[in-house]
């Protein structure tokens, strides 16, 4: 008797094997013919396998015909060629057990489909269905590949912290992290909150971005990459904003701006390849069911290069474009969704790195070009999703670092470990940041990022 997965007992090698199976009952329906078929999931794969329990079992009418969905189950067996169509194989039982049963007056999944809305007030039993079963597989798959993208080319994997007193943004999107009472805080003379007292002996907060202490080790070990949640305590009710994300970042010493763009486009590259030919069941299921579009965008974006429009040539073609917009387009104002998503999907379809900023726009630690007025960031907008990837070259001069961190309102005392950098053998150096659930949007065409993380937290929400 060996112990199996349903992936494995659909394939026809496992024909003929003795085997034990164990998981949750999607549908039981009898036969005429005396006997049970039971399509039972255990989240191996996108399909169930086909249990067909004889009338003669011990308990058939005292428990096997009585199974409801959601229930979990153990069942022995061997596994047979299936005549019937769509599944190679099934299992002819010779024991069933009921391991829990699920009432089927209150078990929310019953066999009708259910909105995402109602799905997301039970994201604990979620991932019993088909579509978040297939998204917790494609991001497990997604993960496999950013390490095995990064460790093949010989970056290191650096842990950085999730609680920090540093704003690497600079857009005071923080959560703190405190053990203040806040009932009866200790206060200074003048009546401010006395953060010495605090845990930290100072304002502390949850990490908005490990990049600024990636670099350190970037600054002194060449390629290494951080990937880690990471937390904006921004109000953006959005599709494609979460208060806790996934983030993913390279950084790269004696790497430079295209370089920067070169190893972002073979990188999300990567991903793509590897999720089309590792998670085929689960896209088809998306291409089916969610996105129509899913195969053709993931092939094209495999197949072109993407291109790199410089911001002020991006605000040209918006200008000309001859559409209007929510949000005012000029130089010097930030690029909006709709923005992004025109130049993507409408004008270009196809991937664009947008890059050279104007500097008023850019957190302080982009590198400021000749002109003075840009920085040498990157933006990376793909059809579906519009910004997928933030990164930049890195300002490396001391001075020029110093002066724009004062130019942001940020206090460069606090950052003296991040000026060391620059102030003992600093060298030209990039990364970028991808964020983990944009990127599942884009793979699987959701289109609400809340359906694409296990417990999704958002302005007002952090339930389960
Ligand atoms: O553009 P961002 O803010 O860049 C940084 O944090 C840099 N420090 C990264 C770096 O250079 N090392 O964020 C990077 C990416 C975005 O392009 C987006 O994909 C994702 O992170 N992201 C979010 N995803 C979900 N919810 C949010 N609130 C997000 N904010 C950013
Ligand atoms: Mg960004």
């Amino acid at each position: 008797m060996e112990k199996i997965t349903v992936a494995d007992a659909r394939k026809v090698e496992a024909i003929g094997k003795q085997v034990l199976l164990q998981g949750w009952v999607r549908t039981r329906r009898d036969s005429k013919g005396g006997f049970s078929f039971i399509e039972l999931n255990d989240g191996s794969c996108q399909g169930n396998v086909q249990i067909v329990a004889p009338g003669e079992l011990a308990n058939y009418e005292s428990e096997i015909k009585k199974i409801p969905t959601g229930a979990s189950i153990a069942v022995e067996g061997e596994v047979k060629a299936s005549p019937a169509k769509g599944q190679p194989t099934e299992v002819q039982a010779t024991s069933v057990r009921v391991l829990g049963g699920a009432d089927s007056e209150t078990y929310p999944l019953q066999k009708k489909g259910h909105s995402y809305e109602f799905l997301r007030t039970i994201a604990h039993l979620r991932p019993r269905t088909n579509t978040f079963g297939a998204i917790a597989r494609l991001r497990n798959q997604v993960c496999k590949s950013i390490h095995d993208f990064f460790q093949e080319q010989g970056f290191l994997y650096i842990h950085t912290p999730i609680i920090t007193a540093s704003d690497c943004e600079g857009a005071g999107e923080l959560f703190r992290v405190s053990t203040i009472d806040p009932e009866k805080p200790a206060r200074t003379e003048t009546g401010a909150i006395d953060y010495t007292k605090d845990f930290f002996h100072k304002p502390a907060f949850l990490t908005v971005s490990g990049q600024l202490q990636v670099e350190s080790f970037a600054c002194s070990m060449g390629k290494v990459y951080t990937f880690g949640p990471t937390f904006r305590a921004e109000n953006s009710n959005t599709p494609r904003h979460l208060a806790e994300f996934w983030m993913i970042e390279p950084e790269m010493a004696f790497y430079e701006l295209t370089d920067n763009m070169d190893l972002a486009e073979a990188f999300l590259k990567r991903i793509i390849k590897d999720a089309l030919e590792r998670c085929d069941e689960d896209l088809r299921f998306f291409q089916e069911r969610v996105d129509k579009e899913v195969f053709t965008r993931l092939k094209t974006v495999l197949e072109k290069p993407f291109l790199r429009v410089s911001y002020t040539e991006a605000v040209d073609i918006l200008l000309k474009s001859g559409q209007t917009w929510e949000f005012p387009v000029a130089w010097g104002n930030d690029l909006q969704s709709e923005h992004e998503r025109f130049l993507t999907e409408k004008h270009f379809k196809n991937p664009v790195i947008l890059y050279n900023y104007p500097r008023t726009l850019k957190p302080f630690y982009m590198k400021v070009n000749d002109d003075g007025r840009t920085v040498r960031a990157m933006d990376v907008l793909v059809p579906g999703v519009g910004e997928i990837i933030g990164g930049s070259q890195r300002e490396e001069r001391l001075d020029v670092v110093e002066s724009r961190m004062k130019e942001q309102g940020l206090n460069p005392e606090g950052y003296q470990w991040y000026l060391d950098l620059r102030r003992y053998g600093t060298v030209p150096h990039a990364g970028f940041g991808l964020g983990l659930e944009r990127t599942i949007l884009f793979l699987s065409g959701m289109a609400n990022i809340r359906d694409v993380i296990p417990f999704p937290r958002t302005p007002g929400s952090a339930e389960f």
